[in-house]
């Protein structure tokens, strides 16, 4: 029966941890797969987690199935947080919620949808996206198509590129657009090309589809969040997959939701019942522990309050370590601008550097990177900065 398997390369984000995490090297630096870090390099528990989580431990008396949407009252704050209380949308009962296994599980299930609906259309997805973009949503059979976005090694976004592809794309296509964070790139839409996009789509009768996965690391939870909104406003249908991996520090939690938005309120009955087919179909039901915890956290003004602060302040400290790296890297006289380090967003930035300049940080100075040359700047600490600029500096000038 399995004879004819061959073994697959490792997943690109995944493989190069499992390498890393095997590297003895006491100066070795991780900028690879996208985990929050402190200045000591650990990913902790949130305090606002820790709390929420232990009440829930000493309040909990069964483990019984919740449901295929998850938790009720997890999916109307995660309505809330992300679209805004009482958006028109919600007022006119055209969204549906459902809680899924981390943003993976949202964007598959959204793939899944598309399908079901339409199973010819394509999903435009940026040039470069993330890497799991590909298997997540081509896996469920769709045919995937590529917009331009972004150039690494000019460090530009290609705005106008991207808008001549989808002036091309026939009506009922799928784009999907990263709400903030862009993930490789660091780059996102201002919000005048947000509002040029949203022309385009609305005039293509193209369908969104956003990720958001960084929600609070750009410029925090509400400025995140408005180009979201807008589209939900401005568009008849879109689709939203929603990650607290990052946000709250829920990485093995699988702790996510999908919002769909239809045109009409018995549409959106429809799409509701098949996304629970479809999660049915996949999973059963969505782990229960990481969206207990974020729905307690969303309903406690105080652990609220506490969520907000430990978020900005991861956010504060990737755009300190963003400014630091760029200027050690001057200081080291690596021979390029890094200015787009500090006015990039997010974890993620592209290095732009080639193949097997990644691989040397790699082998020689034990730099990890995804081989488009993505770091995560979380990695960066006061402790490493120096150490990491001089190697890319030494990598850069051979
Ligand atoms: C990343 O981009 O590194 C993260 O989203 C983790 C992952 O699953 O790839």
């Amino acid at each position: 029966m399995f004879q004819q398997l061959k073994t697959l390369d490792a997943d690109p984000i995944l493989g190069l941890m499992a390498k890393f995490r095997a590297d003895t090297h006491p100066q070795k630096v991780d900028l690879g797969i996208g985990v929050y870090r402190d200045a000591a390099g650990s990913t902790p528990v949130l305090d606002c987690v820790r709390r929420a989580e232990q009440a829930i431990l000493e309040e909990q008396t069964t483990k019984s199935y919740v449901a295929p949407a998850g938790r009720a009252e997890f999916n109307e704050a995660v309505t809330n947080l992300v679209l805004g209380a009482g958006h028109a949308a919600v007022r006119e009962r055209r969204t549906v919620t459902v809680q899924t296994p981390g943003g993976c599980g949202a964007l598959r299930v959204g793939a899944e949808l598309i399908r079901a609906s339409a199973p010819g259309v394509p999903v435009y997805v940026s040039d470069p996206t993330w890497s799991n973009h590909v298997p997540l949503l081509g896996g469920s059979g769709l045919r995937l198509e590529r917009y331009p976005y972004y150039e690494p090694m000019s460090h530009q976004l290609r705005f106008a590129d991207m808008l001549e592809q989808l002036e091309r794309a026939p009506a009922g296509d799928v784009v999907l657009v990263h709400a903030c964070c862009h993930n490789p790139t660091g780059a996102d839409l201002e919000s005048r090309q947000w509002d040029t996009l949203i022309g385009t789509l609305q005039r293509r009768r193209l369908v969104p589809f956003l990720d958001l996965a960084y929600q609070g690391f750009g410029a925090g939870l509400e400025a995140d969040a408005e180009p979201v909104r807008r589209v939900a406003s401005e568009l008849p249908e879109m689709l939203l997959a929603v990650s607290f991996s990052k946000s709250l520090g829920l990485y093995r939690e699988r702790t996510g939701a999908l919002i769909c938005v239809a045109d009409t309120a018995a549409r959106a009955d429809a799409m509701r019942s098949h996304v629970l087919q479809i999660a049915r179909s996949i999973y059963s039901m969505p782990p229960d522990h990481g969206a207990a915890i974020a729905a307690r956290i969303f309903a406690d003004p105080a652990l609220s309050a506490s969520w907000h602060a430990e978020l900005e302040s991861m956010r504060k400290r990737i755009d300190s370590m963003r400014a630091l790296l760029a200027e050690e890297l001057q200081k080291a006289r690596a021979g390029a601008d890094f200015g787009f380090l500090r006015t990039q967003r997010g974890m993620f930035s592209l290095l732009g550097v080639t193949g097997e300049q990644v691989a040397v940080l790699r082998e020689k100075h034990h730099v990890y990177m995804t081989a488009d040359s993505r770091m995560n700047l979380a990695g960066v600490m006061p402790h490493n900065v120096g150490y990491l600029a001089e190697a890319i500096a030494t990598v850069l000038r051979s």
